[in-house]
């Protein structure tokens, strides 16, 4: 393991329980529960958040109310408030909602690009074109996810070199940082370094971050990986939220609680109050009305006898 001195002293969390973690479930969550998952969160620190979706309802009938969620939310200065978008429709929607930022979203492998948004990848960084431009026109940052980075669930083995491609197009194209996701939580740490051997020779470190889903309990061996390859922004979900409609098989995120406790345990800073964000985990919990996956959120933040 890399000397402590070698490790980020800071890291940022960008939470994505509200828009990964819920497009998952299928019991409908009122859009005031929303509102206060995302209270709850900024509440406890978090500075960088997916609220949802804009994107076709039928396609994910759970992210239908992301714009009244966004007019919803009290805003509080100093943090950024994102949606996810697919083309010229969902950047209409997310200048209207007034989000800071918009997630474009391309899987380095065809099957579950098809899959997710009916449309080869070739078409899909067309339908990119009236978004990236016109939102970082408008004063909003964009940025980009390519999933399925560690293998796809349709089509196995990715070739990473095929992610960067893509990754280096939508930094080209106005994207400020790209969120390589593992998406059904496949990845291993030897192939993460690999993985990251390529995209930090060929970006800067700030413009990579990491999107792990902790299906196989891998995640956290990832993000070691990933702060030892200099990586400083990484996603998770309150309590392992989550999946992937379009991924069978994916379980939520990285819980951020595992994350921060993990951190700050490391003395790496991330700004979070994780007593809060344990209580965050709690109405999550609450809202989808089943008991969530996370470790941090199972245990307690500390429950050593005293
Ligand atoms: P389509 O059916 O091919 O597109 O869907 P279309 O253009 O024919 O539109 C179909 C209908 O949707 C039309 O309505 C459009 O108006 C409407 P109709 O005429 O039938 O009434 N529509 C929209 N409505 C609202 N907002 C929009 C929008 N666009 C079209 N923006 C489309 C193509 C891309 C829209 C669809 O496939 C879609 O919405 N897919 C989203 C899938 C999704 O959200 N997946 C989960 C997120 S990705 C993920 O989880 C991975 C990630 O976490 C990273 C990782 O883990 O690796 C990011
Ligand atoms: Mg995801």
């Amino acid at each position: 393991m890399a000397p402590a001195s070698k490790l980020p002293s800071h890291v940022s969390v960008y939470e994505v329980s509200p828009r990964d973690g819920l497009q998952n479930e299928s019991a409908q969550v009122a859009t005031h529960a929303k509102v206060r998952l995302v209270e709850a969160l900024v509440d406890a620190g978090i500075s960088r958040i997916e609220v949802g979706s804009f994107v076709a309802a039928k396609w994910v009938p759970q992210m239908v109310d992301a714009d009244e969620v966004c007019k919803m939310i009290e805003r509080r200065p100093g943090v950024t408030y994102a949606g996810l978008c697919p083309n010229a429709r969902g950047l209409h929607r997310a200048l209207a909602a007034n989000v800071d930022e918009v997630a474009v979203f391309v899987s380095a492998s065809e099957t579950h690009n098809s899959k997710n948004v009916n449309k080869t990848i070739r078409q899909t960084l067309k339908a990119f074109e009236p978004v990236i431009g016109p939102a970082v026109e408008a004063g909003l940052k964009v940025r980009g996810y390519v999933s399925t980075m560690w293998g796809c669930p349709y089509e196995g083995d990715v070739d990473p070199k095929r992610g960067l491609e893509l990754a280096e197009h939508l930094i080209d194209a106005g994207c400020y940082q790209v969120s390589l996701g593992d998406t059904i939580g496949v990845g291993t740490p030897i192939q993460t370094e690999k993985i990251l051997d390529l995209f930090t020779s060929a970006l800067p470190l700030a413009q990579i971050a990491l999107h792990l889903h902790d299906t196989r309990g891998t995640a956290l061996a990832n993000v070691l990986v990933g702060l030892q390859a200099g990586i400083t922004t990484f996603d998770a979900s309150v309590a392992g939220l989550g999946g992937c409609p379009y991924a069978p098989g994916a379980a939520g995120n990285l819980a951020t609680e595992d994350l921060v406790y993990t951190l700050e345990g490391m003395g790496i800073a991330t700004g979070i109050d994780l007593e809060k964000l344990w209580q965050a985990g709690q109405v999550a919990e609450a809202i989808v009305g089943r008991e969530l996956p996370g470790k941090v959120h199972r245990a307690g933040v500390r429950s050593l006898a005293k």
